[in-house]
């Protein structure tokens, strides 16, 4: 029986969601790409390869592209991508086939998922009960996708014209995020307990003896430290101030540090 991998990233636990469902259907073993970045290991022969990654300005995050540009894809019997995302744009998938195809297979299945958004410089995640209804349709659709992997079906699902239309905004959106964190507040609520450093997928926060934070400028904007902050200390200009922080339920800060195999 050839193994399963699923490679996975996330800032705030909606594809870690879907990523384990998925492993859990397809006895999968799960590995966090900012981990998978610091000890890279061959794909064995034959395996079915997944990825799961939020939706970034209708496209994939950097991390995941440098990922796809730093492995070999070549032995993979079947491959398969899954999308999270806070609205109903679809998935990128000529941006996912041409970065396959580049890592040497062609790309087999490609899905989406509706999670809560927590993109909250824009808008405010949704209440709590239409999460609730996100988690339950996620997690029936997630279930569907883990049947078509085990089977290995050929399945590829595109953007809608929304989305298309934000793919305009993706390549300058990307270029834009290592730099973001120059927007990052931190208010005197800090208790300085470091949660924000332990969570950080890019290591890119030091938090100095004097409680002062340094931002690297290698972002991917993920948001983590924003929504993991227990005193809702960081903030994004004023915007994020008066609005709700936003984790999935299953995702703990232990969850976030196995990502990038701390
Ligand atoms: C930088 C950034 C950009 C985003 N862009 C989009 C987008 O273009 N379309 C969308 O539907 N959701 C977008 N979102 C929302 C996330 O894709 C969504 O909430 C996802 O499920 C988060 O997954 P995670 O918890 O695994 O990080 C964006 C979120 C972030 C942080
Ligand atoms: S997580 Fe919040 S409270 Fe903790 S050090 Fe970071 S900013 Fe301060
Ligand atoms: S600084 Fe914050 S937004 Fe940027 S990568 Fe780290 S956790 Fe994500």
């Amino acid at each position: 029986m050839n193994p399963t991998i699923i490679y996975y990233f996330t800032g705030t636990g909606n594809s870690l969601a879907v990523a384990r469902k998925i492993a859990e259907d397809t006895n999968a073993e799960l590995i966090g790409i900012p981990a998978a970045l610091k000890n890279p290991r061959p794909i064995p022969k034959g395996a079915s390869v997944g990825i799961v990654y939020p939706l970034y300005a209708g496209g994939l995050p950097g991390i995941v592209v440098r990922f796809l540009k730093s492995i070999s894809l070549a032995d993979a019997g079947y491959v398969f991508f899954v999308a999270t995302e806070g609205g109903r744009m679809g998935a990128p998938t000529s941006q996912i086939s041409r970065l396959a195809k580049a890592a040497g297979h062609e790309l087999n299945a490609s899905w989406w998922i509706q999670m809560p958004d927590n993109y909250i410089p824009l808008s405010a995640p949704p209440a709590v009960p239409e999460q609730k209804k996100m988690f339950e349709d996620a997690k029936n659709k997630a279930a569907a996708i883990a049947q078509a992997v085990n089977n290995r079906q050929e399945h590829k699902e595109g953007m809608c014209f929304s989305g298309k239309l934000m793919g305009l905004a993706y390549g300058p959106f990307i270029k834009s995020l290592p730099a973001s964190d120059k927007k990052f507040t931190v208010s005197a609520n800090c208790t300085k307990c470091g949660i924000c450093v332990s969570v950080c997928p890019a290591d890119n926060i030091r938090l100095h003896e004097h409680g002062k934070h340094e931002w690297l400028h290698q972002c991917e904007g993920c948001l983590a430290c924003l929504h993991y902050c227990p005193e809702e200390a960081i903030n994004i200009g004023k915007k994020t101030e008066l609005r709700p922080r936003y984790r999935h339920p299953k995702s703990a800060v232990s969850d976030m540090k196995q990502q990038k195999g701390d």
